[in-house]
């Protein structure tokens, strides 16, 4: 297990092979990226160097990854994360609603963390779940249409379950409404880069 700022070796090993699924090496730096933000919780420095040093990649590559995407955390967050949509569709069906009864719950507004480490409320443009809104999405599954009934319910769930995202209840979540896990693809041997087979005879080399 790692130090909490350390990868374990478990993920250093599968950063390692999915430097070896695509055709280019550094195409492994944004899941590895995101293998490390599931271990540690968010991105500190010294993972972000890692995993740079792991793909074989300048760090600063890195860092510019991790800022360029909202869901890359470069700040310890909370177990969950709470982030309300502020989207069109959103704030006209209500979102500085949904802020408003998170504040009046939990005392914090966007950017902020709870003193006990359980929530960070946070802010997204258009979360593409229209449909539901005013919706948010809790760290992986998007929760939506939110009402306030809705809402007391939802932070009841997250304070009472310890594995929150395998529970269904509110919103529509247990019905695939959430962001995939990663499926990796396995090597395609045409495109290894570390493939040293000699060629059989009549074999060309892609
Ligand atoms: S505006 Fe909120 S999901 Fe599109």
């Amino acid at each position: 297990m790692s130090d909490g700022l350390r990868l374990s070796a478990k993920t250093r090993a599968e950063i390692e092979r999915l430097t070896t699924v695509y055709p280019v090496r550094r195409s492994a730096l944004l899941p590895g990226l995101r293998l490390a933000q599931r271990e540690i919780g968010w991105l500190p420095r010294e993972a972000m160097d890692e995993v740079a040093e792991i793909v074989g990649v300048d760090p600063n590559a890195c860092y510019a990854l991790a800022t360029f995407y909202d869901l890359f955390y470069r700040e310890p967050v909370g177990k969950y994360v709470i982030g309300v949509c502020e989207g069109l569709a959103c704030h006209l069906g209500g979102s500085g609603r949904v802020l408003g009864w998170l504040k009046e719950r939990l005392g914090i507004g966007p950017g902020e963390t709870t003193a006990d480490g359980l929530f960070t409320v946070r802010t997204f443009e258009c979360l593409a779940a229209c449909d539901r809104a005013p919706c948010a999405l809790v760290n992986d599954e998007y929760v939506g249409p939110l009402d306030e009934a809705r809402l007391d319910e939802l932070l009841r769930e997250l304070r009472s379950h310890p594995n929150w995202s395998r529970v269904s209840g509110v919103g529509g979540r247990g019905s695939g409404a959430s962001i995939p896990d990663p499926q990796y693809p396995t090597p395609d041997p045409r495109h290894s880069t570390t493939d040293t087979r000699h060629p059989a005879p009549g074999e060309g080399r892609s």
